[in-house]
């Protein structure tokens, strides 16, 4: 029997935080030896919101070499770039025009998004969602692994698919395939080292919220230092009152590999000033490795060019088939 496959992604805006991170790649790491895996760099979605074209490439070419730093196994797993796979943009076109406009207007990421952009909200900006299900019903995935904050647009991914289904398929052949979120509990919502009610993320303009996975070692310790805290002593998970508490806890957690039981025990006497350095010493010792593996993928540029090379053909031969079928139930047809 052939594998399950998966299929996820990461937009190159900024660099990847321990939210991207423990939230979604260090779960395709995990999970990758399983499955038939495709990761993609989402360059396509960089533009819905206004971006730097003189850094565009050498984000997008970070964020290749970080998911190889952070173990994805080509063994297992292509990496790939969205745009340069052109099926992703035709076939966001296609489902574009079955999409009823008001379940994009209901995306609370839109909503979110919008509000920061002011007067200047683009139409891609409303329309990202549709992109992201052209990049997921591309590959027929069985399992996409993301962050809480997806889930909504995985929903809408799997109505999209249905809808085409139910207009251009039969019961029996379907066309789409419905993928099934994979979100673990545990890192799947990593809140801000300054508001523990506020997820960590890459647009928040306060630079001390969140950890980078390049980020020194001097940094990190000295964002965990200012980090917000409460006056309590004695430290605790999943008090409601204490998300920064129980965001600092997780965040250990998760890092040390410890068990929540374990931290629990460990950090059930401690104050702030003892915890801060363990937190800064996980957290360094975490990302050492893949801060030494990032460095030498970026030092051989030429071999990450054939990783998005061969990944870009093994993605295209599925992609296209999946966009051949799409446009002969919508009723195009070619010569060949
Ligand atoms: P983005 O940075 O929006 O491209 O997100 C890339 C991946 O990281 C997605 O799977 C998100 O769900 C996940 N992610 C982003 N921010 C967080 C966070 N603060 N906590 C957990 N997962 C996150
Ligand atoms: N919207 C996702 C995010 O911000 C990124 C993304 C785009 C994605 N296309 C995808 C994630 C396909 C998973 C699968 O996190």
């Amino acid at each position: 029997m052939s594998k399950q496959r998966v299929l996820s992604g990461v937009q190159p805006t900024g660099n990847l935080h321990l939210g991207n991170y423990l939230g979604a790649i260090r779960n395709w790491v995990e999970i990758q030896s399983q499955y038939d895996n495709y990761f993609c760099v989402v360059d396509l979605h960089a533009i819905t919101v206004p971006h730097n074209p003189a850094t565009l490439a050498a984000d997008t070419y970070t964020i290749a070499a970080l998911y190889l730093a952070c173990g994805i196994d080509l063994n297992y797993s292509s990496i790939f770039v969205q745009s340069h796979v052109c099926a992703h943009s035709e076939l966001a076109w296609l489902l574009n025009c079955i999409t009823p406009l008001n379940w994009l207007q209901d995306m609370i990421q839109f909503k979110e998004k919008a509000v920061k952009q002011g007067e200047n909200v683009s139409a891609g900006l409303l329309d990202y969602p549709v992109l992201m299900a052209a990049d997921i019903l591309l590959y027929e995935p069985d399992k996409v692994p993301v962050g809480e904050d997806q889930k909504q647009h995985l929903e809408l991914t799997r109505d999209i698919a249905a809808r085409l289904n139910h207009q251009f398929g039969s019961p029996e052949v379907p066309v789409l395939k419905l993928p099934n979120p994979l979100i673990r509990k545990e890192g799947a919502r990593v809140m801000s080292l300054t508001d523990g009610t506020r997820k960590m993320s890459k647009s928040d303009p306060a630079e001390g919220s969140r950890i980078n996975l390049l980020d020194s070692p001097d940094e990190i310790a000295k964002k965990i230092k200012r980090c917000k805290t409460d006056p309590v002593r004695g430290l605790t998970f999943d008090d409601p009152n204490r998300p920064e508490c129980n965001n600092l806890l997780t965040l250990y957690t998760l890092l040390s590999g410890k068990t929540k039981e374990a931290v629990a025990a460990e950090c059930q006497d401690m104050g702030w000033g003892q915890f801060k350095p363990l937190l800064a010493e996980v957290a360094v010792e975490a990302l050492k490795p893949i801060q030494q593996k990032y460095k030498d993928v970026m030092d051989e540029r030429g071999y990450l060019e054939s990783v998005l090379r061969e990944g870009r053909q093994k993605a295209e031969a599925h992609a296209n088939e999946t966009l051949r079928k799409v446009k002969a139930a919508l009723g195009y047809s070619m010569p060949v």
